[in-house]
């Protein structure tokens, strides 16, 4: 059995409290250190998080005495006392890149949710599933970083962790070609509830800042090739998105209009969709869903509320696919944000570092 200890960093915010619960009863990674900002640091955790806690289940027993450290001013002791940490802040995109990369030098691996290395480009952006193959730029990242076992890796965006995976495997056969896409997506993404954010209830906002660029370029980087030291983007597809916020507290939807280079069939779709494996499931991952695309055949599914959570929200749900009058086909598209899109996402990629030998415990 593998055996890992881990710190979450930002264990205090959203995604870091679902870091928290999904590790609670994890069969290889261990919560040695939960930190935050200096506010925190020094408290109980249970009071550090207090009434921000937003999960459903109660703050695990095994963690809610623990005492916060402080994710900047102990990064050497953090360090010291885990085999990687998980990174889910709220800071300025810079001082995210030099917080990373001091755990990096620190000689402990960074599993990233923050957006700030993803277009570093000897940073693996890993959907497991898809390209679980760019792990093999950390070599030249560690040569850069001048580490022996710190590197940085980081999960891509909640936005896209649903269309993403659904053109993927048509990809390789029919070729996407063009691929428009709006989302709807649900207010646990901004790190709120509707408690905090009472301005959402029965209201659509449709702007969420930088969203849409990064629904646009960060598929691009899935879809890019190994080239020596760094990720060489793809140019293909084409992707143009409209990013809305809806009142849903968990689950980003999206609709999907894609035009192929070559016009597979519906039946053709779905079945690639029922038959696509990747590495976790190949490899029989922890967290693995089974089935990682699922096809309804309703009229009215997916829906956020019905599906989100299907196989612990790490899979995706997909449905309404048929033929448009303008691009070759439609469909829609459904994950948990911050489960499949956010913590649940850096699990399975630490999951898929271990087991590739690219994180090896030290204790
Ligand atoms: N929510 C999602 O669905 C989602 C999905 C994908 C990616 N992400 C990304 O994940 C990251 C966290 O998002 P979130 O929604 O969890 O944010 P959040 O709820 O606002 O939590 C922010 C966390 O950052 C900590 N923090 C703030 N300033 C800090 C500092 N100076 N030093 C150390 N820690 C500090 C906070 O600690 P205190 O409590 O002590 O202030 C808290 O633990 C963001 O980069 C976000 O873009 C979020």
């Amino acid at each position: 059995m593998k055996n890992y200890k881990v710190g979450i960093i930002g264990a205090t915010g959203m995604v870091g409290q679902r870091f928290v619960t999904l590790l609670a009863n994890h069969p290889w990674f261990h919560i040695e250190v939960l930190a935050a900002s200096s506010r925190s640091a020094g408290k109980a955790y249970k009071d550090a998080v207090g009434k921000k806690w937003a999960m459903q289940a109660d703050i695990p027993a095994n963690v809610a005495e623990m005492t916060v450290m402080d994710a900047t001013a102990d990064i050497e002791k953090i360090a010291a006392a885990v085999d990687f940490v998980f990174c889910a802040v709220d800071m300025k995109k810079d001082e995210i890149k030099a917080l990373e990369e001091a755990y990096a030098k620190a000689e402990c691996p960074v599993i990233s949710n923050n957006s700030a290395n993803r277009h570093t480009p000897d940073v693996p952006m890993i959907i497991p599933e898809l390209n679980d193959d760019h792990a093999v730029i950390i070599d030249a990242q560690k040569k850069r970083l001048g580490t022996k076992r710190g590197f940085i890796a980081v999960k891509s965006n909640c936005s896209l962790q649903s269309y993403v995976p659904a053109l993927w495997p048509l990809d390789e056969k029919y070729g996407v070609k063009d691929v428009l896409v709006c989302t709807y997506q649900a207010i646990s993404g901004a790190g709120k509830t509707f408690e905090t954010w009472p301005e959402m209830i029965d209201n659509v906002i449709p702007y969420i800042g930088g969203e849409e660029e990064k629904s646009e370029i960060e598929p691009l980087k899935i879809w890019g090739k190994v080239e020596g030291d760094k990720i060489v983007p793809a140019s293909k597809p084409n992707f143009t998105a409209q990013c809305l916020r809806v009142a849903a507290s968990d689950g980003h939807m999206a609709a999907v209009f894609v035009r192929f280079d070559k016009k597979p069939s519906i039946d053709e779709i779905k079945k690639i969709w029922a038959d696509f494996k990747g590495y976790p499931q190949i490899e029989n991952l922890p967290s693995a869903p089974k089935q990682f695309l699922n096809y309804f055949e309703e009229d009215n599914l997916p829906q956020t509320k019905l599906q989100r959570n299907l196989e612990n929200g790490m899979a995706i749900s997909v449905g309404r696919l048929r033929e448009d009058t303008q691009y070759d086909y439609k469909f829609v598209c459904l994950s948990h944000n911050t489960l499949r899109g956010a913590a649940g996402g850096g699990v399975l990629l630490a999951e898929t570092l271990c087991n590739k030998g690219y994180i090896v415990s030290k204790f």
